[in-house]
């Protein structure tokens, strides 16, 4: 027998077939304008089962730890509720490392089809607890902050229902719309375009979380102050 030598591809390192991601034009004009793309049966079905049960392994022995708000991680539940790890935090697990490989195939895609450089990324396992957990109105990313271009989120919420909550709330070119949480259902956004929030959670509510980071951040950019002064120093040269 000959092995395709496009056949690792096609595979997680688990040996289950896994969906190679990939953008339409119409898709790529769609998030260069702000807006979101979505994407079902995002990971397949094994990894995306395999995933669950391990989020669900993860939280029930601590290891997601309350999520903070900005650059010193405060913790204000009334904002933020939900439980998070990222991937380099948590050891070595095969499950994990086919998750990752999976959204740097993500990664690829987007570099193919947006041709905007991402050579970075970092992926994060997320619980909303249910009793009315949320994550208030936000960007993921200040202008001009090459710190995080794309958001990728993957739910994994096979029975989710709407009395369940914990749907996304995005403004899509200022208009308000909503994305349900389901089972292996992928979205993406620019970071920095897409302000959005997490509805209240009526019952445990899963995902995945990976930002597509550019080359290097610019953190003089992010900080207000140096922004202002530049553009002023602009001005007057
Ligand atoms: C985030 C976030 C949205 C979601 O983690 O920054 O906004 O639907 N998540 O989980
Ligand atoms: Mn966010």
């Amino acid at each position: 027998m000959i092995l395709s030598p496009l056949l690792p591809l096609l595979l997680d390192g688990l040996g289950s077939p896994v969906p190679v991601p990939h953008f339409t034009d119409a898709e790529v004009q769609e998030l260069g304008s702000g807006g979101l793309v979505l994407r079902d049966g995002a990971l397949g079905h094994p990894l995306a089962t395999l995933l669950r049960a391990r989020l669900e392994q993860l939280d029930s022995r601590g290891a997601l730890v309350p999520a903070g708000l900005g650059h010193d991680g405060r913790l204000i539940p009334a904002l933020r509720s939900d439980r998070v790890a990222t991937l380099e935090e948590l050891g070595p697990d095969p499950v994990l490392e086919a998750v990752w490989a999976w959204f740097d195939r993500l990664r690829q895609a987007l570099i193919e089809a947006t041709w905007v450089g991402l050579p970075r990324f970092s992926v994060q396992l997320a619980c909303y607890p249910g009793g009315g957990a949320r994550y208030a109105r936000h960007v993921d990313a200040l202008p001009g902050d090459r710190n995080r271009l794309f958001t990728a989120i993957v739910y994994l919420n096979p029975d989710w229902r709407p009395e369940h909550g914990g749907r996304l709330r995005a403004w899509v070119r200022g208009q308000p719309m909503e994305v349900d949480p389901l089972w292996d259902r992928l979205v993406i956004f620019r970071s920095e375009a897409v302000p959005h929030e997490v509805l209240p959670a009526w019952v445990p509510r899963y995902s995945a979380a990976a930002w597509m980071r550019g080359a290097e951040a610019i953190p003089a950019l992010a900080d207000p102050d140096v922004v202002r002064r530049r553009v002023a120093g602009q001005e007057e040269g």
